[in-house]
């Protein structure tokens, strides 16, 4: 079977893009491959001045339960928190050194997210080599991401054939596997932005969280910016439009053609009517599940418990060979 990795920083709420990007095709592809999903609080630790340890822990179970809430069935896939495999942080630091600087200085959300702060930790420029690690400990196949991590696959099968000839052959090369539909979402404020967590933090009507109510949804979609005209062929489109449809075609999987005859010769408050109903049954029942998972929180940790140990398991053995590659241990 092909084996599936893929991770999400628990760094505050997910939004829409986070699912319509990644979650959704997680769960939808459950049964089709051998699949290990994390969370990657130590990734979330690279802009420090905005992490609280208690809140760092407990949104890594938060971020657990909205997998399990989104449809991951812990039977059928491995799901563990990353700082409890120390594997991860060993083997980023020998990637570390098989990296050239040149490579990671070159990351456009190393440079977009460097200018955003007034300093800048080492760790925001060497994630990328963490984020190698977490796909190469595990054999991994297929990185199932949204556009915007497509750099950060390629940048890991250039480290692992780097290392390769500096040590040898240890490691699969893996794919990143990204949606045609819904891959980059935009935000609802501003359709020239990718959507974001930390734009979510400050603007309301940016992001539409996982967890919001209707309302808020509702308010959200409706304000979203669009244009003065009623196009709603896809083509033709506006950016604000075309993230619309996106959106709703992504989380309805009707072909284009079917959403375009849908809203043909009406006005965008109809799609966006519409798209507020798609949204809510969508996250409607996630958030009840979500409630009833943190309600068992000894549920939830055992779910975690048990993933470690798996995830060690196969993590030990591909360190093993590192070490004999490398010399170390
Ligand atoms: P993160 O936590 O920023 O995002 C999690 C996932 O959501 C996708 N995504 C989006 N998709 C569509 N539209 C958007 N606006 C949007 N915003 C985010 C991301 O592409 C991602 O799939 N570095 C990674 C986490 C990571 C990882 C890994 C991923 C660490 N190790 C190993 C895969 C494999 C990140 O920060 O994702």
């Amino acid at each position: 079977k092909t084996r599936v990795f893929s991770g999400m920083q628990p760094s505050g709420e997910l939004h829409l893009g986070n699912y319509v990007g990644a979650l959704q095709h997680w769960v939808a592809r459950q049964d089709e491959s051998d699949n290990i999903f994390c969370i990657v609080d130590l990734h979330a630790l690279t802009i420090p001045e905005q992490i609280d340890a208690r809140a760092l822990h407990d949104n890594a179970r938060k971020l657990a339960a909205l997998y399990l809430a989104s449809g991951l069935d812990p039977e059928r896939n491995l799901i563990f928190i990353q700082s409890h495999v120390r594997e991860h942080s060993e083997l980023a630091w020998i990637l570390n050194c098989a990296t050239p600087l040149g490579w990671l200085q070159r990351m456009t959300q190393f440079k977009s997210k460097a200018q955003q702060f007034e300093s800048t930790g080492t760790g925001l420029l060497i994630y990328p080599a963490l984020q190698a690690a977490d796909i190469l400990l595990y054999d991994t196949d297929a990185v199932p991401v949204g556009e915007d991590q497509r750099q950060h696959i390629e940048l890991t099968r250039d480290i692992a054939i780097r290392f390769h000839r500096l040590f040898g052959e240890v490691f699969k090369l893996p794919v990143a596997v990204i949606p045609e539909v819904g891959a980059r979402v935009m935000g609802l404020d501003d359709p020239e932005t990718k959507m974001s967590k930390s734009l979510a933090v400050t603007r309301p009507g940016h992001a539409i969280n996982l967890l919001d109510d209707e309302k808020t949804i509702r308010k959200a979609i409706m304000s979203a910016v669009t244009d003065s005209g009623r196009e709603t062929r896809f083509a033709h489109a506006s950016p604000g439009v075309r993230n619309l449809l996106s959106i709703y075609q992504a989380l309805t999987r009707e072909p284009m053609s079917a959403v375009e005859a849908t809203f043909a010769g009406q006005g965008y408050g109809a799609l966006k009517k519409a798209l507020v109903e798609v949204v809510w049954e969508t996250l409607r029942p996630l958030q009840a599940r979500y409630h009833e998972i943190m309600a068992d929180r000894a549920g939830l940790e055992a779910v975690l418990t048990r993933g470690a140990e798996r995830a060690r398991e196969i993590a030990s053995a591909t360190m093993q060979r590192v070490r004999d590659a490398t010399g170390v241990g």
